[in-house]
This record gives structure tokens, sequence and C-alpha cells, in this order.
């Protein structure tokens, strides 16, 4: 497996629409790991494949893992789906691989069901609550373009952008 390095804000490619998972092969499936891994050694509870440069509408989770980040439950979703929302809405305090260090409340709704197809080419169905959902609905914004600082007041996402415009400056000076 390898590490894969991360697309942060305010990369455009983050705000790309991804293409649909055509062919699932051994290679991909590596990718898949290779996405795992890197999110595990960032600390990460999900990561879609535009955030490692990846136009393609697959996303990986784990939010289970321990306190060493050792794998527990991790999930690979391809071309998810929501399939149903509930009326009923939850607020979590979200971050993001892509945002380093920059967290805020976002609200989405509590109850999903979600359809995707396994690594194994299998059509799947999940219900998801808590945690689960909310980490569900950011990642499949990301296949969309939408990163979560597009749910939150236009005054902290001009906050936010600001700081990582600047950490990008920052990163380019030798
Ligand atoms: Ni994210």
């Amino acid at each position: 497996m390898a590490l894969l390095s991360l697309v942060l804000s305010p990369d455009p490619r983050l705000k790309q629409k991804s293409q649909p998972v055509e062919h699932i092969d051994e290679a991909f499936r590596r990718f898949l790991d290779d996405m795992l891994e890197t999110m595990y050694a960032s600390n990460g509870l999900g990561l879609a494949a535009v955030q490692v440069g990846v136009l393609k509408r697959a996303l990986v989770l784990d939010i289970e893992q321990d306190e060493r980040g050792v794998p527990v439950n991790p999930m690979k979703l391809i071309n998810p789906r929501i399939v149903r929302f509930s009326e009923e809405k939850c607020d979590y305090k979200e971050g993001c691989l892509s945002f380093p260090g920059q967290f805020e409340d976002v609200t989405r709704p509590a109850e999903i069901e979600v359809e995707y197809t396994d690594e194994n080419g299998e059509l799947r169905t999940l219900k998801a609550d808590g945690l689960l959902a909310t980490c569900i609905q950011h990642e499949i914004d990301h296949l969309d373009g939408v990163t979560f600082v597009d749910h939150i007041s236009r005054l902290k996402r001009d906050m936010i952008l600001r700081k990582m415009k600047k950490e990008q400056k920052l990163a380019e000076k030798p």
C-alpha cells in the first residue's frame, strides 16, 4: 500500500464534479486501499477520491478506528447515491482533510439511506444515522464538488478560505 498526497483547499479540483466509476479491477481495489491508508495516516474519518486528485465517484470511511488509528470498520463506497433523507436534522462539528485544522458545525439530515456498489461490484443499500450519516453526506458532497464550508455562513466560510489561502502561500515559500 502507499500513501497518497492530499488535495488541499483552495485547490480548484475540490470544486469539480467526479465521474462514475465504470470498471472495478484489481488496480482500483488497490487504489481504495491506498485511500484508506492515507485516511488513517491523517486521522480522518472519511476520504473522497477527489481529495487525492482522482475525479472518480468513490469514497472510503471508517468512523470506528481506535485511538491508534487501527482499522475497525473500513468501508468503501463506489458510485454512492443517497436515496432517502430524514426530515429530522442534526448538527456535527465537521472537519475535512482538505481543510486541516478547520472545524465548524454543519446541519444535515439525521438519517439517510444510500445505494452504492461495493469493491466486488455488488449493488448494496445501507441505512445510516448519527456520525456515519453525517460522514457519508460529507463525502458524497465531495463527489459533487461541494465541501463542508458550502454549508456554513458566508462569513465563516470566507474566514476559513482566507486562512487556507494564507497557509498555501506559506507552504509555497522556499
Ligand atoms: Ni472532507
